[in-house]
């Protein structure tokens, strides 16, 4: 039976987490690796497996103590990808691709494939990851990261941050409407894309700034996270529990629709249908009733269990205000 979330530490504040217990260390043959610097920063100091082959529960107790992760997003972001694309009846995810380390696949169409598998969870529009369009999606890529330094120069003195989020987020958008015929924001990844633009200026920001130098990330961290997959030497967590922080400052700037492109470039096209950042309850139930039921159309015995399970682990770390849990395969 899938153990129920790990509680949050004891000890919240700033630490030392580039500390003697969690070197960083370079990759090893074999050892995944994905499209989140959060997770890959983890994983590369061993705070997760250093092969990126992870339970819910250890990635829950690694962003909380290596980051500071407020714990009700740490749930949500694990449970969300663990459902779309984790084996529910070994309780193993990998961080990056697909795997046999994850054990025996259940039936199709169910994939199992992994965090890096375009379209469920890792989406279009990443401020430092090509879209799946033009080729590897999960790869850093250095002309976006040039971008990304050249907006926090624009907008930011050098540093990332709120304003720098709202400019860029808003441009990756824009650019990938203008370049990508296949592009889609919708539902989930109009969440996450405002949600991981926040995470940016909120957890890689090391936890002795406060006042002026609080939520602004100098470039150096920035690559070191997003490219070396290593915390700055010395890096001290958050100072308190954070996560989405400040994403509705970095929306407002210039807000957007869910939508897609269809069939062409400079054809966006509004569809509201599975939800998004502002509609937080239809986008909980059709993730829910339409993307996870495509994957599980019929579940049964251990799988069927630990769906309900997960669900209810996924709807209890979210519950959207007057947004009733849906239980599309019954509730035991
Ligand atoms: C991106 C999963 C925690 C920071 C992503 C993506 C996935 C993901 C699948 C790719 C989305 C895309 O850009 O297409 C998760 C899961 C987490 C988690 C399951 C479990 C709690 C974290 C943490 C941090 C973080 C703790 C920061 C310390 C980011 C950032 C991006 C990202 C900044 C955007 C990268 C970019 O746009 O280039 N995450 N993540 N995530 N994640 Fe995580
Ligand atoms: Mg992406």
């Amino acid at each position: 039976v899938p153990p129920p979330p790990p509680a949050p530490p004891r000890f919240t504040g700033a630490k030392l987490v580039d500390d003697r217990d969690h070197p960083w260390r370079p990759l090893r043959n074999g050892d995944i690796r994905g499209p989140c610097p959060g997770l890959n920063t983890l994983a590369s100091h061993g705070y997760l497996p250093r092969d990126g082959v992870a339970s819910p529960s250890d990635i829950i107790k690694a962003v909380q103590e290596g980051f500071n992760m407020e714990t009700q997003t740490a749930r949500f972001a694990t449970y969300s990808a663990h459902i779309l694309e984790g084996n529910l009846v070994t309780d193993l995810l990998s961080i990056g691709g697909k795997t046999s380390r994850t054990g025996p696949n259940p039936p199709p169409p169910a994939t199992v494939a992994g965090i890096s598998n375009h379209g469920s969870f890792e989406g279009d529009a990443s401020l430092t990851r090509i879209d799946a369009f033009f080729g590897n999606h999960v790869a850093f890529n250095q002309p976006l990261f040039d971008q990304f330094v050249d907006f926090s120069n624009r907008f930011g003195n050098g540093f990332y941050n709120y304003t720098v989020g709202g400019e860029l987020r808003f441009h990756r958008i824009q650019q990938s409407i203008e370049t990508n015929p296949q592009f889609r924001i919708r539902g989930f990844r109009h969440f996450t894309a405002y949600a991981e633009a926040a995470f940016t200026a909120n957890l890689f920001v090391d936890g002795r700034k406060t006042g002026a130098d609080a939520h602004q990330l100098d470039m150096d961290s920035a690559r070191s996270f997003f490219r070396d997959m290593r915390f700055p030497r010395g890096f001290f967590r958050p100072s308190s529990p954070t996560a989405g922080e400040g994403a509705d400052i970095i929306f407002a700037a210039h807000p957007t629709q869910p939508g897609t492109n269809v069939g062409a470039v400079n054809n966006f096209v509004v569809d509201t249908s599975m939800g998004g950042l502002t509609d937080p309850c239809t986008f909980y139930v059709q993730f829910v009733n339409t993307t996870v039921r495509a994957l599980y159309p019929n579940p049964t015995g251990v799988l069927r269990r630990n769906l309900i399970i997960n669900l209810g682990f996924l709807y209890d770390s979210f519950a959207p205000p007057d947004c009733p849990q849906v239980f599309p395969y019954g509730q035991n």
